[in-house]
């Protein structure tokens, strides 16, 4: 790696007000959550303004490079919600970077704004070099000698092709069935709602539907509850969506909603056994921007009314465990600004809320993500390991065995730190601390051909495996 310039500026930060989401309840009778007796509150300082001296380095690559490893620049953020952002000619390249120097020289080309990264890894970087520079890219990598493999010649061409419509016979089906989801489609958040509404209603014995808060533009967080309220099952909680691009994560969630609601009497009892908690879409301001704006973008869409006016924290840097550590940004433009202070989004505060307020107490937590296949367990803030890791690697292996098995792809199991880099404020290192000891953030498919743009046939294969491997974990539960 090459020497790091370090920019350090001063930030005033001026901490507004907790805006505290309510719990609501609005099950019906009978079918309460109950809350635990003696809530945990989260730590947070009341209504104050403090300054904040923060320092950051743009000049550390592995700063911006991320769970699922990804800078969008400055440039191509959208100046007004009405325009889509358009990528016609921007390429996707995979760049070595075993060349000595050559994460130095792409982190340069990320901060003129000529490209941005995806995903990677030790071996590889995966770059969006934008329409305007591929001359330009290509001339540094072939002064510095750095190889690169042309993955995605026009992005949005790749974009127009991901999502089309449904067929005739889909859009049938759709009526006879009572909601419009499918998983031959990346939807709307209407349609993943519509549809956890309508499991609620036609199968009020094992599904209830809560609204846990609200994200910053109003719209409901909603999880689903699936369990048939046997005292002795143990919790398990599931989210998707995090990060707003990574569509191919709320269709994997919902298609496990489907299997197991729309099943439920002839599952198995290592199904059955579990009380069932999902999330499937934890940034739905995000994911509803990708629809209609930004098909790349990744954070939430809470603005940061500052010296430095940026919108949207990356919520997997939200998270109060170790919150503020490497790999998490300061810099409210950056693709990973784990902003002002911990849980200072209506998101993720939500999940803070459910997860240590709910009388149970939740035994796995697997957040989907993408992509790159990874099953990633704690820590992830550093490079350490927590003292039972011997399970989770144990799990991960064999859950990764059961996806290859059920579908052919190979996931690599390790924890985030070690396999990938350094990320403080996740969402699983977070639960960890919270006691929950199964778990993982697990990137779906795939590895880079088609990265977050991945078309819509992939949707049943990728989630049909990936329900071998939850299979397994819950199989693990019952021992
Ligand atoms: C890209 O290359 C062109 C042509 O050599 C040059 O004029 C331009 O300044 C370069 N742009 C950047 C941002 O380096
Ligand atoms: C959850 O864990 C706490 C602390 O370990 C314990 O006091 C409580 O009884 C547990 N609750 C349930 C429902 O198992
Ligand atoms: C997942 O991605 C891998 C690597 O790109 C590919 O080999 C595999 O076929 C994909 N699996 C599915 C189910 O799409
Ligand atoms: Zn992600």
């Amino acid at each position: 790696m090459g020497a790091l310039g370090k920019t350090v500026v001063l930030l005033l930060v001026a901490a507004t007000a907790v805006v505290c989401t309510p719990f609501v309840n609005d099950l019906a009778p009978g079918q309460e959550w109950p809350a635990r007796n003696s809530v945990r509150q989260p730590n947070f300082g009341e209504s104050q303004t403090e300054a904040v001296q923060e320092e950051f380095s743009t000049d550390d690559p592995t700063s911006e490079i991320t769970d699922d490893a990804v800078i969008i620049g400055k440039a191509i953020q959208p100046k007004t919600d009405i325009q889509r952002v358009d990528y016609s000619g921007a390429q996707i390249w995979k760049v070595s970077t075993e060349k000595s120097g050559s994460r130095a020289v792409i982190s340069r080309l990320r901060r003129r704004n000529l490209i941005s990264t995806w995903g990677g890894n030790q071996y590889s970087i995966d770059i969006l070099v934008k329409s305007d520079f591929v001359r330009n890219v290509t001339r540094v990598f072939e002064r510095e000698n750095i190889q690169y493999e042309v993955v995605i010649l026009d992005l949005q061409k790749n974009i127009n092709d991901e999502n089309p419509p449904l067929d005739e016979n889909e859009l049938g089906l759709q009526d006879r069935r009572g909601h419009r989801m499918t998983w031959k489609q990346y939807h709307r958040l209407e349609d993943i709602h519509g549809f956890l509404d309508y499991l609620a209603k036609t199968y009020p014995s094992i599904a209830t539907v809560t609204t846990i808060g609200k994200s910053h533009e109003g719209r409901d967080l909603k999880v689903i509850r699936l369990s048939d309220g046997k005292p002795t099952n143990k919790a398990v909680f599931i989210d998707g969506g995090i990060h707003a691009r990574e569509w191919i994560s709320p269709a994997t969630v919902t298609y496990f909603i489907n299997q197991f609601a729309e099943n439920f009497d002839v599952e198995s009892d290592d199904i059955k056994n579990i009380d069932w908690y999902f999330l499937p879409v934890v940034n739905p301001d995000g994911y509803e921007y990708t629809h209609t704006v930004d098909r790349l973008w990744r954070k939430n869409r809470k603005p940061y009314l500052g010296t430095r006016q940026c919108t949207g924290t990356d919520l997997n840097r939200n998270f109060g465990y170790r919150w503020g550590g490497k790999g998490s940004s300061s810099y409210p433009c950056s693709e990973i600004f784990r902003g002002t202070r911990a849980f200072s989004e209506p998101e993720t505060q939500a999940i803070n809320n459910f997860v240590t307020k709910s009388a149970k107490n939740f035994t796995a937590y697997i957040t989907y993500h993408s992509y790159g296949q990874y099953l990633l367990y704690p820590w992830g803030y550093d490079n350490a390991l927590p003292p039972d890791y011997k399970d989770l690697d144990a799990l991960g292996k064999s859950m990764a065995e059961a996806i290859s098995q059920a579908g052919g792809s190979k996931y690599q199991v390790g924890s985030s730190s070690g396999l990938l880099y350094p990320a403080a404020g996740g969402s699983d290192d977070w639960a960890k601390s919270q006691g929950i000891k199964y778990t993982f953030t697990i990137e779906l498919n795939d590895t880079g051909r088609y990265g977050f743009v991945l078309p819509t046939t992939h949707i049943e294969p990728v989630a049909r495996e990936n329900l071998a491997g939850l299979r397994v974990l819950a199989n693990q539960l019952k021992k």
